[in-house]
This record gives structure tokens, C-alpha cells and sequence, in this order.
């Protein structure tokens, strides 16, 4: 349980659709977001860049974020949480049509806490990706993106957590019923047109 009282009752009103959109790093998650927001009108939310806004607010905790960013590892479930919350909360504010949570849950227990305290997800979708495929698109993206997780040593670290620690959120959520899983190797237009046939179902749904 988180100890800052957060008042969720504008969240729980606006009664939009949620997204959980998973996928290891670098599977393609945030570009996908992108063109389902041009097509969807949703709000995305990345929990990554959440953090990483945390992080250059110069906050208190911002430090403590880094270091575990670096080291490949997952920040504490509430603080992901609580960030995920204020967002919300503010798109809903500005009429929200619903909400893509990129990167979101990436262990069962941060799945189930935000399912009690917000509401269920109508979708969890997974970009299913090889690890070097995955591997080749960060280290592109290494050459521009400046990011401080983008090298080889925080990269075999941000595997081995996805591979530890979010893989069962994927068969959590299929055994649910509520997973979409989508091979994510081809063009991003190909996958996109696989991400398209989910959505048109769900949202008409
Ligand atoms: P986060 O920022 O979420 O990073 P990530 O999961 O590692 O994913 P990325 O943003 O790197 O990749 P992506 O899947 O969005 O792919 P993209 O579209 O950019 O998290 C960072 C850290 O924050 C975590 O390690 C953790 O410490 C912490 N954190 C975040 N969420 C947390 C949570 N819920 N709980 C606890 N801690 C959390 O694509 C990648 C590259 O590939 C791009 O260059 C893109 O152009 C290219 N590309 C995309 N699609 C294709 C394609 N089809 N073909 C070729 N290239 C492609």
C-alpha cells in the first residue's frame, strides 16, 4: 500500500478503457504507443519516462531511480504506481478517451495492485520479441537515444529482469484470458496492422 493518499474518484468515474501494454526492452513498445494514440486518441503513459521525468525533476528520490535504472532492476511498486496515478489523473482531468500504461505491469504483484486499486484492464497486450533482435535495436538506439540504460551491461541486465521477473506476468494475464499476444519481429507497419486488429475488438467491445 502506498502511504500518500491519492484520490482516485475522478479515475474511477471516468470509467475509460486501460491498456497494459508489456514486451522486454527494446520490443518496440513505445513506438507502437505512438500510432495507437495517432489512430485511438488514448493517453499513453510509459512508466519508464515517468521515471526518467522523475529523475530530472531533481527530486529527492531521483538518485535512488537512477541507480536502480542502471542497474537494470525494477523501482519499488509504489513509486511506479503512485507516478502512474498522478498521470492518470491528470489526462482525465483534460477528458481522457482512455489509457495506454506502457511498460506496465512488469511483475504480477504491480498488475494486481493497480487491477484492486484502479480498475481491471481490458487488455494486456505483449510484443513478443528474441532476445537479439531485441538486443540489435537497443544498440541502434544506443548511437542517439543518450540514455543511460542504453549500453551492453544494463542491457543483459534488463533481460535478465524481464526474463526473471515479468515473463509470468505474461502467462498471468493469458490465463486470465485478457492477454494479446502479438510476434513483434517485422516491420513496424506489420505489426502495427496485428495491433490494430486487437484494439478495433476491444474498444468496439
Ligand atoms: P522503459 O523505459 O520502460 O524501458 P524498456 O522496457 O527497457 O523499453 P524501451 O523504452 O527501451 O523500449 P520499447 O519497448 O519502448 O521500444 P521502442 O519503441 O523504444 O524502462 C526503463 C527502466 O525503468 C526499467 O529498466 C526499470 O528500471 C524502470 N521501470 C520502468 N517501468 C517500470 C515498472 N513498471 N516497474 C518498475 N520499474 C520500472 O523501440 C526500441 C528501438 O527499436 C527504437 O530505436 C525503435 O526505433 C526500434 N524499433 C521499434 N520497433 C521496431 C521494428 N519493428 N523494427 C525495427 N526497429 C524497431
Amino acid at each position: 500500500q502506498s502511504d500518500k493518499k491519492i484520490d482516485l474518484t475522478p479515475l474511477k468515474k471516468a470509467g475509460v478503457p486501460i491498456f497494459f501494454i508489456m514486451g522486454g526492452p527494446g520490443s518496440g513498445k513505445g513506438t507502437q504507443c505512438e500510432k495507437i494514440v495517432a489512430k485511438y486518441g488514448l493517453s499513453h503513459l510509459s512508466s519508464g519516462d515517468l521515471l526518467r521525468d522523475e529523475v530530472k525533476s531533481g527530486s529527492s528520490r531521483g538518485a535512488e531511480l537512477t541507480k536502480i535504472m542502471e542497474a537494470g532492476q525494477l523501482v519499488p511498486l509504489t513509486v511506479v504506481l503512485d507516478l502512474i496515478k498522478e498521470a492518470m489523473l491528470k489526462e482525465v482531468a483534460k477528458g481522457s478517451k482512455g489509457f495506454l500504461i506502457d511498460g506496465y505491469p512488469r511483475e504480477v504483484a504491480q498488475g494486481d495492485q493497480f487491477e484492486a486499486e484502479i480498475m481491471p484492464a481490458k487488455l494486456a497486450v505483449f510484443f513478443e520479441v528474441s532476445e537479439e533482435t531485441l538486443v540489435k535495436r537497443l544498440l541502434k538506439r544506443a548511437e542517439t537515444s543518450g540514455r543511460a540504460d542504453d549500453n551492453m551491461d544494463t542491457i543483459k541486465l534488463r533481460l535478465k529482469t524481464f526474463n526473471e521477473a515479468t515473463a509470468p506476468v505474461v502467462a498471468h494475464y493469458e490465463k486470465k484470458g485478457k492477454l494479446a499476444r502479438i510476434k513483434a519481429e517485422g516491420t513496424v507497419e506489420e505489426i502495427f496492422s496485428e495491433v490494430v486488429k486487437h484494439f478495433d475488438k476491444a474498444i468496439k467491445a
